[in-house]
């Protein structure tokens, strides 16, 4: 959107988040709380963002890949008011526009908040719209204080209220709308008299109300939208209210969810109708799911495309491609760049790797499959194992369309099994083996009669016969 810029405050020490990565990268979902602004900022067309950062800030420069982010550190953390001092420069140059500015740390803030309230800044031509909202919890928050007109005063910062501005219920969600003009021309009249002898950018408020400037509330309706996370309990209760939204979009979509519990699924995934999402099913960025599957209970995919009509039951799957009609499960793990084709059953404690699974072939139970090229129709008897790692290098079995492998074969590669061939259960196989041939590699049986006896004699029972 034309005639706009963004500010995200990111440079505070965040000492009451008691964890190690800075503040603004703790995550919502897998995602760093300053790429959800950043992304609800992109989403409303926001094209120049600035972040103010502090002296240490690589990892959060990292963390961003925006080509159209641009970066300013505040020296020392003197308060908001002082964060914003730092971007003078960015903000003369964009003096003629309107300027968002918002903390790093209220991942919910959405883009239609974001343009709703600017409607309402041009169209009440105010100098400062503040996003404000209703809360039954105001801990720590900025109290909104109007006069007996209903018009907002000023901000009080919860340490600094008296008794009855604590009572407050309208809290400053820490984004406003600026005519960065204005801003620009009460900077300097922000003290640090309070508490915490910061700079606010709350005090803004204050100072505009003297200068009989325009101040207008966008009371969101929503309140969840204002909320931030100081510490690693408002880190978890925003996660839970993102996974919640999540979950709502797609039920809405027509997914079907018997029971959320512990079912995470994170903002890049896509879910294609009458999908049932079991409990315990964690579905990470970067995946899609197709029409009519059952997927859990207690699966985990990531980065992977599932199909149509297909069933994934206690299992992993990592960037891989399963096809429709397809079954995984129990216990089974999709490790990553596979790709199982349609109508294929992979039955128990089955372990795929960087292979292709051919078009209605059967894994059923207790088999490791490396670095194969499966052809059709395959039949994988219990137990077998491709045996792809010399120690040195990896090798590729390729077995053809049609083949039945015994239980117990092991394949050695690199090693091509032909068309409808056959190996006997147990044998271990070295050499290629034709189309439509039979390779059995075991020893002869040999029968040592009365064997037991002896032993017998000396055996404890636990049970008499
Ligand atoms: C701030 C608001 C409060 C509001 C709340 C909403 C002020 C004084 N208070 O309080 O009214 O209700 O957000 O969540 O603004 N930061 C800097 N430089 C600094 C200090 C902070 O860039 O010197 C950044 C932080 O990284 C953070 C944001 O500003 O992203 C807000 O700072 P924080 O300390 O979290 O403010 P709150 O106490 O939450
Ligand atoms: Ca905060």
């Amino acid at each position: 959107m034309e005639n706009f810029c963004a500010l995200v405050l990111a440079a505070g020490k965040g000492k009451r988040m008691k964890f190690k990565t800075p503040k603004v990268l703790c995550k919502v979902l897998e995602k760093p709380m300053i790429c959800w602004v950043l992304d609800a900022l992109k989403e409303a067309k926001i094209k120049e963002r600035c972040v103010i950062v502090n002296c240490d800030s690589d990892d959060v420069k990292n963390a961003i890949k925006d080509e159209n982010v641009s970066f300013i550190t505040q020296k020392e953390q003197k308060g908001t008011a002082d964060a914003v001092k730092a971007a003078r420069g960015f903000l003369k140059d964009n003096e003629d526009l309107d300027v968002f500015i918002s903390c790093a740390d209220s991942p919910l803030l959405d883009c239609t908040t974001i343009l709703d309230s600017h409607e309402l800044h041009k169209k009440l031509k105010a100098d400062v719209t503040i996003i404000t909202a209703k809360v039954l919890n105001k801990k720590g928050f900025g109290r909104i204080v109007r006069d007996s007109n209903d018009d907002i005063i000023k901000i009080v910062e919860e340490k600094d209220a008296t008794k009855k501005e604590y009572e407050i219920d309208e809290v400053n969600s820490g984004a406003y709308w600026f005519k960065t003009k204005s801003l620009l021309n009460i900077l300097d009249e922000i003290e640090c008299e309070n508490l915490q002898n910061e700079y606010y950018l709350t005090d803004a408020i204050d100072v505009f109300f003297k200068h009989n400037k325009k101040i207008i509330g966008f009371v969101s309706k929503n309140p969840n939208v204002v909320l931030g996370a100081n510490t690693g309990l408002e880190l978890l209760k925003i996660n839970e209210i993102a996974r919640k939204n999540i979950i709502e979009k797609f039920i809405e979509k027509g997914v079907e969810f018997v029971s959320t519990d512990g079912v995470l699924i994170y903002p890049d995934v896509n879910i294609g109708n009458n999908t049932v999402i079991l409990p315990g099913c964690v579905l990470k960025n970067g995946t899609t799911i197709g029409e009519n599957c059952t997927i859990g209970p207690n699966t985990l995919i990531e980065k992977s495309k599932i199909g149509n009509c297909c069933k994934i039951n206690n299992s992993q799957v990592y960037s891989s491609v399963v096809n429709d009609f397809t079954t995984i499960g129990p216990f089974c793990n999709i490790r990553p760049n596979s790709e199982i084709s349609h109508h294929v059953k992979i039955g128990d404690f089955v372990e795929v790797k960087n292979s292709k699974i051919g078009a209605g072939s059967s894994i059923s139970h207790l088999t490791y499959v490396g670095d194969s090229d499966v052809g059709k129709n395959v039949n994988f008897g219990c137990g077998v194992v491709t045996i792809n790692f010399d120690g040195v290098e990896k090798n590729r079995c390729e077995i053809g369309d049609g083949a039945f492998l015994g239980c117990n074969t092991n394949l050695v590669a690199p090693i091509k099994l032909g068309k409808n061939s056959y190996t006997g259960a147990g044998s271990t196989i070295t050499k290629n083996v034709p189309d439509e041939a039979l390779a059995v590699e075991r020893t002869k049986q040999v029968i040592v009669e009365n064997f037991s006896k002896k032993k017998l004699a000396k055996r404890k029972l636990k049970v008499e016969y």
